[in-house]
């Protein structure tokens, strides 16, 4: 019996896995099996990179392995000698010595090199069993350097308004920008990517603001303290932090010192204010 199965664009492990379970249901065949792209999610520009294709080839023999981002740039065929060889300009990235018919490393990868990366994986005749998984990777050019967190002034009253921004460097893709106040997230007031050209690459600076009305509990221990969160994945975690004061009213000074005449004056009023309201007071009480 012979049975030829083609399978393209496996989406993911398990219809790879499925088909396994089919083909020995359907043929009585122990093939390939289990093909899963294991990739990293993001990598920094410049760094090498390690991707593996995992297969099980069960009873069967290996045709080829052969990987794609777009077009082909790396094929693994034993029967070969050399059983590698390498294509376009993701070929000339391929450290041959360190690579074989389960992993590719490539070095020096560019943001260029970020998308979607298909490995391929074929049995021998008389099968000739094809899968194919995919995965993507992002390849990050990171800020060249620390966020900046700006504010409109360090002492606060209760009531006013603070603004600030934080700024995070260019890199591409650009940064996301969190707040946190007292240790709790608070939204952005607004988010800007600026974009500008370094060589031949876009990056994008980013500058998010921060915007909010203080109240009582939003002090603590009479300070605040304001955390900008920069993140590009897990490869750059950076943060800015301030604290703000807060401002309370003198009361000292009530006491007696150079600004004793304009607070007297002050404490007057609030004098009179206090004996005008005791008035409405009591004689709504005796309307009772
Ligand atoms: C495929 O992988 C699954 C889960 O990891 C495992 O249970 C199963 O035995 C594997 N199949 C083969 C044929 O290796
Ligand atoms: C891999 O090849 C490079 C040159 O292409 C050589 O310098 C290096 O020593 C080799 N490494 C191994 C582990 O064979
Ligand atoms: C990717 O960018 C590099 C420069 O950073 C360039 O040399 C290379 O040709 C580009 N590759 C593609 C496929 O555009
Ligand atoms: C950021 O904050 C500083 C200080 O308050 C201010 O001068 C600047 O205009 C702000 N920038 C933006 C884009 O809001
Ligand atoms: C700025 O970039 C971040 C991170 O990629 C993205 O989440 C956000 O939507 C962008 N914001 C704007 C206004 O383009
Ligand atoms: C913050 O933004 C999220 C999503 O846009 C929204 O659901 C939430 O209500 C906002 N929170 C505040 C305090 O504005
Ligand atoms: C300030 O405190 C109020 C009341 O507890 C709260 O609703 C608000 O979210 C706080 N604002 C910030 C920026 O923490
Ligand atoms: C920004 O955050 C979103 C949502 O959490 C996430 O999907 C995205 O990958 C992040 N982008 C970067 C550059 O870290």
């Amino acid at each position: 019996m012979q049975s030829v199965v083609r399978y393209r664009d496996a989406r993911s492990t398990l219809s790879a896995s499925l088909l396994c379970v089919l083909l020995v249901t359907v043929t009585g065949v122990r093939g390939l099996c289990n093909v899963s792209i294991d990739i990293p999610l993001a990598v920094a520009a410049g760094t090498t990179v390690n991707m593996n294709c995992k297969y099980d080839l069960q009873s069967e023999t290996l045709y080829t392995v052969k990987w794609y981002k777009g077009s082909e740039f790396f094929r693994y065929v034993p029967k070969e000698m050399p059983p590698i060889a390498v294509f376009g300009d993701l070929g000339t990235k391929v450290i041959i010595n360190q690579s074989d018919a389960h992993q590719v490393v490539l070095k020096d990868v560019q943001p260029n090199h970020t998308g979607k990366y298909r490995c391929e994986v074929s049995g021998d005749s008389p099968s000739f069993n094809t899968v194919m998984v995919h995965g993507y990777m992002h390849v990050a050019s990171l800020p060249d350097g620390e966020p900046q967190l700006l504010v409109e002034k360090t002492r606060y009253a209760v009531g006013d308004t603070v603004r600030g921004n934080c700024t995070v460097p260019s890199g591409n893709p650009p940064a996301n920008v969190t707040w946190t106040v007292n240790g709790i997230p608070v939204n952005s007031s607004f988010v800007m990517n600026i974009t500008n050209k370094v060589g031949d690459n876009q990056q994008q600076m980013t500058i998010a603001g921060l915007d909010f009305e203080t109240m009582q509990d939003n002090f603590s221990n009479s300070r605040l303290h304001i955390v900008c969160h920069a993140n590009v994945f897990h490869l750059y975690q950076e943060k800015v932090e301030i604290f703000l004061k807060e401002e309370r009213p003198r009361l000292a000074s009530v006491l007696g010192t150079r600004e004793s005449s304009y607070t007297g004056n002050a404490a007057k009023r609030s004098v009179e204010y206090f004996y005008i309201t005791a008035i409405t007071t009591l004689s709504l009480c005796s309307l009772r």
